[in-house]
């Protein structure tokens, strides 16, 4: 029987789902759930000495297998190679590179160490499915162990033209594993683009007429597989926590206000603090909003112990202060910011309660919040998305108001539109994303990606 191994960095255990926020984990998690099979990745755990072995457990028909890291791996591979390194390189954000040899020698360690754990419990007919950038180098450590079977690989955030993407001295070791795989899988045709840009320009590849790319001696597919979400899920967890006791919290305390709401991880590339100061500009170019609208700012705390999250988390503090400051009246404060995780449901109910969503990240993969926000709306009294043109989904989402985020006066203008707008328009516009949303879901995500991955073969070029 063919099964399917997922493996990942992060893996949403059932005993810690509500605390982890993240799309890739809400995603995988969804597909697994369909599908049944095992996921194989980090425990979410430091230990002195981990287990020579995985632990396993079951649950759900998933089961999970998990290690440990030491601090001292967690610390050069995760917050240094991955999110130091990798993250920003990849969301365009050269400025904020860090490189060092010595987390690049620990990236590639944890990347063989999950290969051979792999390698002890994959059985032939196995089809793996790797997730993202934490994981680049296993499809070549897989191979170099003399596993045959069917590898995926998908790009869970963008990536970058070769211009950026060879900035990073590993750049041919990286792009020469993803050329082990079978198929590899992007958000979005620009990434897409920036791949086979890489293999014709940078690899001395090239592009058959038949779609595969050719590079590094292998020939692979790649396409675009835009993540969905689940829409019927996040429809009735939003409809059914109308009447849980935090949500009508939310609604009574808003009152007659009109609610704008930000949902993110506490990251650099989401662009909260350009949002906050594009409502302070609202505030101050057109200050009839005073008391009429609030903005609630949910930042889950993540990466916490790299130098670059710290700095953000107190930026975000000053930045909020700031616009309070300068608005706040005896009675109202115009951004209530909290540094928390909230339980799905929770999530779901205050979208429904915000009249306008505003997504506005500097460059994400895709962006679930913006999908999420549009399946939770009242399909009466739907809200408006106010999108940022840098997101994945802002291809899929025309019936967004689009933005630059680093455009602080025309996101004060969406806003602005977004408030006033009428109710068939804002009708109109959801019903427009709710079609896109279902015609790209999670399962189709899913079934996609691995009905392509089963009829895809590399072979030697
Ligand atoms: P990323 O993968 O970069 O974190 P996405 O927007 O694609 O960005 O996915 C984020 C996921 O994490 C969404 O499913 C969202 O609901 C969840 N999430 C984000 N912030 C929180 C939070 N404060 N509490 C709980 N879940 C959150
Ligand atoms: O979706 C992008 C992503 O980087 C995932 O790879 C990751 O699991 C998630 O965001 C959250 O980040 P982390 O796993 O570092 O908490």
């Amino acid at each position: 029987m063919t099964r399917l191994i997922v493996v990942s960095n992060r893996v949403a255990l059932p005993r810690d789902r509500s605390a982890r926020a993240g799309g890739l984990a809400v995603g995988v998690l969804s597909a697994l759930k369909r599908s049944g099979g095992i996921w194989f990745g980090w425990s979410g755990e430091t230990s002195e000495s981990p287990a020579p072995q995985p632990k396993v457990m079951k649950s759900g028909g998933i089961t999970y297998a998990t290690i440990d890291f030491t601090a001292e791996e967690f610390d050069a591979y995760y917050n240094g190679y991955c999110n130091s390194t990798l993250w920003p390189l990849l969301h365009y954000r050269l400025g904020l590179v860090e490189h060092s040899r010595q987390h690049q020698d620990a990236y590639m360690r944890i990347n063989a160490r999950f290969a051979d754990h792999l390698a002890a419990m994959v059985r032939p007919g196995d089809v793996i499915w790797i997730h993202d950038y934490q994981l680049m180098m296993l499809p070549g450590e897989l191979r170099l162990r003399g596993l045959r079977n069917r590898i995926g690989f998908f790009l869970h955030i963008p990536l970058p033209g070769p211009e950026i993407f060879c900035a990073l001295p590993a750049h041919k070791q990286l792009m020469g594993s993803l050329a082990e795989c079978d198929l590899v899988g992007f958000q979005t045709e620009s990434d897409l683009r920036a791949f086979r840009d890489y293999a014709q320009y940078e690899s001395g590849g090239s592009l058959r007429p038949d779609g595969a790319i050719e590079m590094f001696g292998r020939r692979l597919r790649a396409g675009a597989f835009p993540i969905g979400i689940d829409v019927e899920e996040m429809k009735s967890l939003a409809a059914e926590a109308e009447g849980d006791e935090e949500v009508r919290r939310l609604a009574h305390s808003i009152s007659s206000r009109q609610l704008v709401i930000g949902v993110d991880r506490l990251d650099y590339s989401k662009g909260i603090l350009n949002r906050i100061d594009a409502v302070g500009e609202l505030l101050t170019t057109r200050p009839d909003y005073r008391n009429r609208i609030t903005f609630v700012q949910i930042a889950a705390p993540s990466r916490i112990d790299v130098a670059r999250y710290k700095k953000l988390r107190r930026e975000i503090e000053g930045c909020a202060g700031r616009v309070n400051g300068k608005h706040a009246e005896i009675d109202w404060v115009p951004v209530r910011y909290l540094n928390r995780v909230f339980p799905r449901r929770q999530l779901a109910g205050f979208y429904r309660v915000a009249r306008v969503g505003l997504v506005t990240p500097l460059r994400d993969g895709m962006n679930l919040v913006a999908k999420e926000y549009v399946a939770a709306q009242k399909p009466n009294d739907p809200g408006v998305l106010v999108l940022s043109r840098f997101a994945g989904a802002a291809r899929e989402l025309k019936g967004a108001l689009i933005v630059n985020p680093f455009d602080q006066v025309e996101m004060a203008e969406a806003l602005d539109q977004a408030l006033r707008m009428p109710l068939t328009e804002r009708q109109d516009r959801w019903r427009k994303l709710m079609g896109a949303l279902q015609r790209n879901d999670l399962a189709t995500w899913s079934d996609s990606f691995l009905d392509t991955l089963n009829t895809s073969e590399r072979a030697a070029a």
